[in-house]
């Protein structure tokens, strides 16, 4: 490309007033006191949030198609029938959570789509964007449960059957809210896949680097653990007595810290969840039931890590005349992102003159499954003070916008070209 040409592309830019527009507004669905957002999957509020986005795709002029589990795809044509280059994230939030994990790829996906079509610019391949159903996992498990589905882990029936957190079923929602379409998932399968997304760390804040070039995503394991012991008067039954379910429950959570300290800096392990019953004061615990989160980027560490607590579970249940029950919730494996898309994000961050650095994710995304589908890859921006799953979840709208910026370009080159590097070797997650 010559000096002319690059600085011709480089004019190029999304409409920063308009994308953060739409976050607001998006973010104004399901909003919180203290400013953050509670959107959870196939709830009411995530039926408003999608009424929404299709409302802005309506406008553009784009057909919305919705799958079986709700995933939403709208494409912009290219010159070539060839598979699109698809961009993407979800609108689905955890409780109480920070109003751009997950809009602000969908809406930057909805923003490239747009400043295309304003500026009359054709692709040699279809531009299109989708937003996964039930991202997070926090109401169904497994999480990225949309994407499960298009990548074959999981079937749509098994993801219909899914029950919440909260006792309904996933398929019962999803027809409630009216979002189960014809669309067959697993005839979603892109040429490329590209998602841009809030660091939720603190890395980049801390380096002063504009973007994060993702180059693959940790492993996670979901555990959910339910103890039966003896529900007994807290005032009468001596302790040598007791089967204390809740004593269980307290032990493996801080044990879970136990494991990740004595693993080391890269594993992360978290209780987020706790219940006991009947949940009184003055009542020991005849059950309780806990999920544990366990990640680390090497398969192997994951798997011993698993095995450990596994072990430390049914001993500490023992020792207390408790029985244990562990059911896995989710099993997404570790990826590599694909190089060719990797290096896509690489240029359009240098086109741009962005300071970027490589990295690897901590936080799951849909496209560690969509990586076993088609060549994919990420983009991060930084988040002030490495937070996020929370109100004070915070990005610059000028960082915003540079991310955006390295999303169109990013996705032009890619829509551009006729080869897109091979899939990542790893295959979809093995979820149980
Ligand atoms: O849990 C995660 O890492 C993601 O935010 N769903
Ligand atoms: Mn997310
Ligand atoms: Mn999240």
């Amino acid at each position: 490309m010559n000096k002319a040409e690059k600085q011709a592309q480089q004019k190029l830019h999304i409409d920063r007033r308009r994308l953060l527009y739409r976050l607001s507004e998006l973010g104004a669905i399901g909003a919180t006191q203290d400013g953050g957002v509670s959107r959870l999957a196939l709830t009411d509020e995530d039926r408003e949030g999608r009424r929404i986005f299709e409302t802005w795709l309506q406008r553009l002029g784009l057909t919305a198609r919705v799958d079986r589990v709700g995933n939403i795809v709208a494409v912009r044509p290219g010159r070539a029938e060839l598979p699109p280059i698809l961009l993407g994230s979800h609108l689905d939030s955890v409780r109480n959570g920070g109003r751009l994990d997950g809009p602000y790829g969908v809406l930057s996906a909805l923003e490239v789509l747009e400043t295309l079509h304003d500026s009359g610019i054709s692709t040699l391949r279809p531009i299109g964007v989708i937003s996964f159903t039930n991202e997070e996992g926090v109401r169904y498990a497994p999480g990225m449960l949309g994407s499960h589905v298009v990548c074959g882990a999981v079937t749509v029936e098994e993801a219909r059957g899914a029950i919440g957190e909260d006792g309904t079923a996933f398929g019962a929602e999803l027809d409630r809210i009216g979002y189960a379409g014809d669309l067959d998932p697993v005839s979603i399968r892109p040429g490329a896949y590209l998602e841009i997304h809030i660091e939720q760390g603190p890395i980049l804040e801390r380096e002063q680097t504009s973007i994060g070039v993702v180059e693959g995503v940790v492993g996670i394991t979901w555990l959910e653990i339910t103890l039966e012991g003896a529900a007994n008067h807290a005032g009468t039954t001596p302790t040598r007595l007791r089967r204390d379910a809740g004593l269980v429950a307290a032990r493996i959570a801080a044990f879970l810290r136990t494991l990740a300290l004595s693993i080391g800096e890269e594993m992360r392990a978290t209780c987020g969840v706790m219940a006991f019953e009947p949940n009184a004061v003055n009542v020991i615990p005849g059950r309780a039931a806990l999920r544990a989160d366990l990640r680390h980027p090497d398969p192997d560490v994951l798997a011993r890590a698993e095995r450990r607590l596994r072990s430390y579970i049914a001993r500490a249940a023992s020792q207390e005349r408790v029985t244990a029950t562990v059911r896995s919730l989710e099993h997404v494996k570790a990826v590599r992102f694909d190089s060719g898309v990797i290096g896509a994000v690489q240029n359009a961050a240098e086109l741009l003159g962005h300071s970027a650095r490589r990295m690897v994710s901590g936080a799951g995304h849909d496209a560690q499954l969509m990586s076993a589908v088609c060549p994919a890859a990420m983009i991060f921006v930084p988040s002030i003070d490495g937070i996020s799953h929370s109100p004070r979840e915070h990005t610059p709208p000028e960082a915003l916008e540079a991310g955006a910026n390295v999303l169109l370009h990013a996705a032009l080159e890619l829509a551009n070209r006729t080869q897109i590097g091979a899939p990542a070797s790893v295959q979809p997650s093995s979820t149980t």
